[in-house]
């Protein structure tokens, strides 16, 4: 659900795009960031946790977790609370580890 028209801010979501997340192609606005522009479309799984491999999702929203880490047009853990939406972006949950972590020597 998108609130394209507040009754304070009024019509703030006005310029469309679309986006991909897990190959499904999703409708935003310049203006979201990922994380509102996923909720907005019903997501709410961003990818699940080392440790305990339990679900991540939108926590703090402000850039001071690391729930809402998501690869964004490749780039591994991009807080997407943080991050605006653009044309065409690519967004996949973190359900690992990077792999660059496990191609380096000594780890
Ligand atoms: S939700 Fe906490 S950093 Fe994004």
């Amino acid at each position: 659900m998108h609130i394209e028209d507040h009754p304070v801010l009024g019509k703030q979501l006005q310029a469309p795009v679309k986006f991909y997340f897990n190959g499904q192609e999703y409708k935003a606005y310049k203006q979201q960031t990922v994380a509102a522009a996923l909720i907005a479309n019903g997501i709410k799984k961003f990818g699940l946790s080392r440790k305990l491999v339990q679900s991540r999702g939108l926590f703090c929203s402000r850039g001071r977790c690391c729930s809402c880490y998501m690869t964004v047009n490749g780039e591994d853990h991009v807080r997407t609370c943080m991050t605006r939406i653009d044309e065409g972006m690519i967004v996949s949950p973190n359900l690992e580890d990077p792999v660059i972590r496990s191609d380096r020597d000594g780890d």
